[in-house]
């Protein structure tokens, strides 16, 4: 079973469902790459601030699926923002990831108080994509004004957009802007992670355990994992679920032999609470800069 492509702004085709690896220890990273290729995903997410582009790296090799077969996307940290920080951050990736050419690079974060170092990174990747060595390029974390702000800058509209999305928070103010715009829509926390990771806030609520997912999951017979990976494909985002568990690696690929109603599509929309559970890309993060990325 393969996944269904998703056109990029610049023809590129990127799988719809991948492998996410945020908070994969980097020993469970090359198990979970690995395990994930043999069922037959073809598109990993990481970053440089996940700590495990080396193992997903090892993980694509151990898999004997070609490199070339594989779409491979990784993130920029904001203490590598700036022009010629940014094009040492990607020799850094290509070295851990064990690659010359990476298919999607973002820039993580977008650092409003710092807008000047973010726009040099962009400019860098916009360089990196005109000389053939990333096959498209994007953000994460933008919010609407920070997509109008880096668009006074440059002239490439980024590919991808990955955000906070799920549910409980699934921003359609934010998908209208990007459907405008001609930038994908991808999901980081597909399945609502962030709602119940161990250790992220008090007061949270579960998606996963949300009566109306369980009443589709139920009547469908997916768990309300696969039905929100179904929402998002039919809505046509791009989703990344994380799992380093064989049995839920492949349960997250195990979408593509049912159908959401239009009603069930409109039910789980009608879940938004439009509350973030992750952090506010908005703020200034200084913190964010006290993470340096070792080299290769
Ligand atoms: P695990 O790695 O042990 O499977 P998200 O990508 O939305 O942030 O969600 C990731 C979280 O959801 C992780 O805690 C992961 O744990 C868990 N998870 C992944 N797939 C499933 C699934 N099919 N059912 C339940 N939990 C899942």
């Amino acid at each position: 079973m393969s996944a269904p492509l998703l056109t990029l702004n610049n023809g590129v085709e990127l799988p719809a469902v991948g492998l996410g690896v945020f908070q994969s220890s980097a020993q469970e990273t090359a198990d979970a790459v690995e395990t994930a290729l043999s069922i037959g995903y073809r598109h990993i997410d990481t970053a440089a601030a996940y700590g495990n582009e080396r193992e997903v790296g090892q993980g694509i090799r151990r898999s004997g699926v070609p490199r070339e077969n594989v779409f491979l996307e990784t993130k920029i940290w904001a203490s590598d923002y700036g022009h010629d920080e940014t094009l040492h951050a990607f020799d850094k990736a290509i070295a851990k990831l064990d690659t010359d050419t990476i298919d999607l690079l973002i820039l993580h974060q977008p650092m409003p108080a710092y807008f000047s170092r973010t726009v040099a990174a962009y400019q860098a990747l916009a360089e990196l994509y005109e000389a053939g060595r990333v096959r498209a390029i994007g953000v994460s974390n933008f919010t609407e004004e920070l997509l109008d702000r880096l668009a006074e800058w440059t002239d490439t509209v980024p590919a991808v957009n990955q955000v906070e999305l799920h549910p409980y928070f699934s921003q359609p103010e934010l998908q209208a802007y990007h459907r405008a715009h001609g930038i994908l829509t991808q999901a980081w926390s597909p399945i609502g992670g962030i709602t119940f990771y161990p250790g992220w806030g008090e007061g949270r609520h579960s998606v996963m355990d949300d009566q109306t997912l369980q009443r589709i999951a139920a009547g469908t017979g997916k768990s309300a994992a696969q039905v929100m990976l179904r929402w998002h494909l039919q809505q046509g985002r791009s989703a990344i679920p994380k799992s380093t568990n064989p049995e839920r690696i492949a349960q997250n690929f195990d979408i593509f032999d049912f159908e959401l109603s239009a009603d069930q599509l409109v039910a789980i929309d009608a879940l938004d609470r439009g509350v973030r559970n992750g952090p506010d890309p908005t703020a200034d993060n200084a913190r964010y800069m006290e993470l340096t990325i070792p080299e290769a």
